[in-house]
């Protein structure tokens, strides 16, 4: 189904089901022979949504690509693997700096606030739709998990003013800020996108950090991929079509606009974070659009 203004969702639909998606890709990351991460929660956390085509590759059942031979879905392991460590070091690295304030956008099912090292005095707020948060909080509870930090979950829609709902809990503008926005561009409407960076600039005082990954062209042919793999998924029960999920339209590349508004900013493509960890992105056609996308990081001069 196609977006509305104000739509909603759980875990188990619309986009919140790509929360689970990639979770269940970061618990099957975890299990592999030298992972890269190590999240103990994504396959609890997959289990307890319950859609049965990712309950079934987290317990091993089935696998991404079992209907795939492009081999798009069988990289989609190793993609999350990357780019989770990529998050994660973004956030120890921004720590090690002295930063102790994060703020984790569209958290999803991450479980950073749980899992990472965080240095004492460290707060990490985490923003995602009302049932989201409150799933994931109730499931981590359950199987005794506690936060690794202060933890604040800020329930808010972020094509609303979610700026005051992040005060409302605390936040504070005077200190420098790490902020990630990971999984999440494709999902905003694109005025929504560059108020998101209009809203994040504002918060962020001096030696602010901010990390994210997107798509140059906007999208388009990660969303034909997209479409084929949802299409194959269909087959197991999974029913919702991931591109439909996405806004089109033309976007302001991330990089220009955040360098407009005083962040230095710097990108590196797919496979050049891949090779930063030892790993090699495959060179096939069907990888075309996932080799594309751009991991940035910037600073808040
Ligand atoms: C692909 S998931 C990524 C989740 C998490 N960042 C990760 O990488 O595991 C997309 C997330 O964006 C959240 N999201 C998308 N649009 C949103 C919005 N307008 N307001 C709040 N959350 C949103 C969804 O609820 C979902 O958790």
């Amino acid at each position: 189904m196609a977006r509305a203004e104000g739509d909603r969702w759980d875990l188990a639909s619309s986009v919140g089901s790509t929360a689970t998606m990639v979770a269940a890709a970061r618990a099957v990351a975890s299990r592999e022979p030298d992972p890269l991460i190590d999240d103990p929660y994504a396959a609890p956390l997959v289990r307890a949504v319950g859609i049965d085509f990712f309950t079934k590759v987290v317990d091993g059942t089935l696998t991404f690509a079992d209907s795939d031979d492009s081999g798009a879905a069988r990289l989609m392991t190793d993609v999350m693997a990357v780019r989770t460590r990529f998050f994660d070091d973004f956030f120890l690295d921004a720590a090690a700096a002295g930063v102790r304030q994060a703020v984790i956008l569209a958290s999803g099912l991450d479980s950073r606030a749980y899992r990472l090292p965080w240095p004492d005095g460290a707060c990490v707020f985490e923003i995602d739709q009302p049932q989201v948060l409150e799933f994931k909080a109730a499931a981590l509870a359950d199987i005794g998990a506690t936060p690794s930090a202060q933890h604040r979950a800020v329930a808010v829609d972020l094509r609303d003013d979610w700026p005051a709902a992040l005060r409302a809990h605390g936040f504070d503008e005077t200190v420098p800020t790490a902020w990630s926005a990971e999984g999440l561009l494709v999902y905003l409407p694109p005025d929504a996108q560059d108020r998101l960076f209009d809203h994040v600039t504002a918060l962020s005082a001096p030696g602010s950090r901010l990390a994210t990954e997107y798509h140059p062209d906007a999208g388009a042919s990660i969303g034909e991929r997209a479409r084929a793999l949802s299409a194959q998924w269909s087959d197991h029960g999974f029913d919702v079509d991931v591109a439909d999920l996405f806004y089109p339209g033309e976007r302001t590349p991330p990089a220009d606009y955040l360098s407009g508004q005083g962040w230095q900013v710097s990108t590196r493509t797919r496979p050049e974070v891949f090779a930063g960890y030892g790993r090699t992105f495959g060179t096939g056609d069907a990888l075309a659009p996932l080799r594309d996308s751009l991991a940035l990081t910037a600073v808040k001069s």
